[in-house]
């Protein structure tokens, strides 16, 4: 039986190491998804290079206008017939209104074991406390940040040593794990 793939798009905001490995993911045979659009708030970021690398289509929004943009993506989405968002150090916030559009569809994932440690800085805020764990959690997005439902965790232990750069290099490899698991969790039945 041929595996009909999801059409998928990512958003992006910088390195895009996230959006690397899912492209790579979705490259395997027996993947889910197939990643046919980028979205990117900043024309610079690094991430972008991999979308052309790839041959993937890609479009970059400023963000002004949140709305307008919202509105314009939303188009975009429809045109390339987009059934899943997976957002990867997608830096803007997005509306409740275009969450509603997408309403269980767009997944988000977050360097951090929430509920603890929503939004920016993790690994400093992690590093500064003292924490002996942390980790990476992938989640539905809702209209709350970083609140929706949780799809999978992977815990990381942080050591005396660790300072947010060793944090994040070493959660950044277990993120590159997580996102294709949750992935196939909700995807399929593997
Ligand atoms: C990751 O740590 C992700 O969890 C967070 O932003 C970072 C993005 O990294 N939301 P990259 O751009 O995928 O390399």
């Amino acid at each position: 039986m041929v595996l009909k793939k999801v059409k998928t798009a990512v958003f992006i905001s910088g390195t895009g190491s996230n959006l690397k490995n899912l492209i790579k993911f979705s490259l395997l045979k027996n993947s889910p998804i197939k990643i046919n659009l980028v979205i990117s708030s900043n024309t610079k970021a690094k991430g972008l290079r991999f979308a052309k690398l790839f041959n993937i289509k890609k479009k970059t929004y400023n963000f002004r206008n949140k709305s307008v943009t919202e509105k314009i993506i939303l188009r975009e989405l429809k045109i390339n017939e987009i059934d899943l968002v997976c957002l990867a150090g997608f830096m803007k916030i997005l509306s409740k209104n275009f969450i509603k559009k997408f309403r269980g569809k767009i997944l988000n994932i977050h360097p951090s074991l929430l509920p603890k440690y929503k939004g920016l800085n993790t690994h400093e805020r992690v590093i500064k406390n003292k924490e002996k764990f942390s980790g990476c959690t992938v989640h539905y997005v809702n209209s709350k940040l970083d609140a929706g439902k949780i799809i999978l965790q992977k815990k990381v232990r942080v050591s005396k040593k660790d300072n947010p750069v060793s944090l994040k290099r070493k959660v950044l490899k277990q993120e590159h794990r997580l996102y294709p698991k949750a992935l196939k969790k909700i995807l399929t039945n593997l």
